[in-house]
C-alpha cells in the first residue's frame, strides 16, 4: 500500500516537472549554462556584431541585407522548433526510463539542449523575427512520440535518440551550407550544436541502443520533414 502510494506521488512528481518544463520551454523562460557560441572572427574590429543587421542593402562588415536576414531568421526557426521538440523527447523518454541511470542520462541531455534552445531564442530575437506560433503543437506531438518511445523499453528508447541526433546532425550540416556566409553568429551557434548532437547520439549508443528498423526512421525523416517545412514560415 505505501509502495503503491509511493510510486503514485512519484508518478506525480514526474508528471509536475514535466509540465513546469513545458511551459519554461513554450514560455522561453529558459537561461543557458554555456554562453552562446561567438564566431572566431569576433575579435576583429571590422566584425566586431558579425550577423548585425544591415540599414542599407549592401552587406557589409558581416551585417546581413534583409534577403539574407529572412534566410537566417527561417533557418534559425527551424532549429528553435528542433529544440522545443528535443525538451519534449527527452523529458518524456526520462519520464518513461526503466533505470534511474538512463533517466539520469536522458535530463542531463535535456539540459544540454537546453543551451541549444537558449542560443536559438536568443538568435532569432537578434534578427528581429520570432518563434514557431504552432510551438505548443510541435511539443504536444514530440511529448507523446517520447513516451510511446520510452514505453516500449530502454534500448528501443535509447534508439530512438540514435537517430533522431542522427538526423538532427544531419539537418544542422545542411543549414551550415544554407546560411548566409555573412551571418557568423548563426554559424556558429549550428556548428558548436552540430558537435553536441552528434555526442548526444554517441552517448546514447554507447548505452545500449537498439537499431531501429528502416521504416521507422522512414516515418521519423518524414515526420521531421513536415515539421522543418511549416516552421520554416510559420
Ligand atoms: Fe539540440
Ligand atoms: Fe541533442
Amino acid at each position: 500500500m505505501l509502495n503503491m502510494s509511493t510510486r503514485s506521488l512519484n508518478r506525480l512528481d514526474h508528471w509536475l516537472a514535466a509540465a513546469d518544463q513545458a511551459l519554461r520551454t513554450l514560455s522561453g523562460a529558459v537561461t543557458a549554462s554555456r554562453p552562446a557560441p561567438r564566431p572566431a572572427s569576433a575579435a576583429h574590429p571590422s566584425l566586431a556584431e558579425p550577423g548585425a543587421i544591415s540599414r542599407e542593402h549592401t552587406p557589409a562588415n558581416g551585417a546581413l541585407t534583409e534577403e539574407q536576414r529572412q534566410q537566417s531568421a527561417a533557418l534559425m526557426r527551424v532549429n528553435h522548433v528542433g529544440e522545443v521538440c528535443a525538451q519534449a523527447l527527452y523529458q518524456a523518454q526520462a519520464m518513461t526510463a526503466r533505470t534511474p541511470e538512463l533517466r539520469d542520462q536522458m535530463l542531463h541531455a535535456a539540459q544540454e539542449e537546453l543551451d541549444h534552445l537558449a542560443w536559438t531564442h536568443q538568435r532569432l530575437k537578434q534578427l528581429n523575427d520570432r518563434p514557431s506560433l504552432l510551438n505548443p503543437l510541435w511539443y504536444a506531438g514530440a511529448f507523446a512520440i517520447g513516451l510511446a518511445a520510452g514505453r516500449a523499453g530502454d534500448a528501443v528508447s535509447l534508439g530512438f535518440v540514435v537517430e533522431t541526433e542522427r538526423q538532427v546532425e544531419e539537418h544542422l550540416a545542411g543549414h551550415l551550407d544554407r546560411l548566409p556566409q555573412q551571418d557568423l553568429a548563426s554559424r556558429a551557434i549550428v556548428e558548436q550544436m552540430r558537435q553536441d548532437e552528434a555526442r548526444h547520439g554517441r552517448q546514447a549508443r554507447e548505452a545500449g541502443a537498439a537499431t531501429l528498423p528502416s521504416p521507422v526512421q522512414a516515418v521519423m525523416r518524414a515526420a521531421a520533414k513536415v515539421m522543418t517545412g511549416t516552421a520554416h514560415r510559420i
